[in-house]
């Protein structure tokens, strides 16, 4: 019986297609991993336990080991500047950090209002474009923002575009591409090491697969 890894997996838009991952590289999940409320998910036919944490918490438990890998989207690893390993570039879950606004809308006060789930994200942005802005924390709902009178502009993930298109806002900057990265714990690394390149290697497969097939 080898070490049983845990692994901090983003409940979400993210989940799915991660677990669609992890199936793809030869891990039996139980039918019902998807559908599940529980948070803690132990497969011990694979000797993994999954912890399903809010997408913006997965680097914490990589941090404190309380995970010993994890998936994280790069917009979370971004914002956290966490002290993990970013071992691979899963290629899942695209989309892109952008600016945006109400069309025509002009950058207002001398300290415009900008509403963002990426604070430092956002700040260090506008400090290498040399804008002085005020930055509104928010947790959700950001294209409320300017719609409200709360922002001049938001920073924010952008996927299909609908959101921003329903609510009549426009992307006026592309700041970065985003996917979703496996995260692992120095230490673990360094304990683990053998099952977690395992790991590496056996979704690093089925993303150069996927990639040629694209190609
Ligand atoms: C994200 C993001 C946008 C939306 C973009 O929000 O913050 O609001 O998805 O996706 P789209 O371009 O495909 O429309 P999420 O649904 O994760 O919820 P949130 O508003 O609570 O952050």
């Amino acid at each position: 019986m080898g070490k049983v890894l845990t692994m901090a997996m983003p409940k979400g838009r993210i989940f799915e297609e991660a677990a669609g991952l992890l199936r793809q590289a030869g891990y039996q999940l139980p039918e019902e991993f998807e559908d599940s409320r529980k948070l803690i998910i132990d497969v011990p036919e694979e000797n993994l336990r999954f912890i399903l944490a809010k997408p913006m918490d997965v680097t914490t438990y990589v941090e404190h080991g309380v995970a010993d890998v994890g998936i994280a989207g790069k917009d979370v690893m971004l914002e956290e500047a966490r002290d993990v390993y970013e071992v691979l570039d899963l290629n899942i879950s695209k989309c892109h950090l952008a600016v945006a606004g109400l069309p025509g809308a002009s950058w207002g006060s001398v300290a415009p209002r900008v509403a963002t789930k990426y604070p430092n994200v956002a700040s260090s942005y506008f400090r290498e474009q040399g804008e002085q802005v005020e930055i509104i924390k928010l947790n959700g709902s950001i294209e409320l923002a300017p719609l409200i009178g709360l922002a001049d502009r938001i920073v924010d993930i952008v996927s299909t575009g609908q959101t921003l298109k329903e609510n009549g806002l426009v992307e006026t900057e592309h700041i970065c591409d985003i996917t979703s990265r496996f995260i692992v714990n120095p230490v673990s690394y360094r304990m683990k090491d053998a099952v977690i390149d395992e790991m590496a290697q056996r979704l690093a497969k089925i993303i150069e697969g996927e990639g040629e097939e694209s190609s």
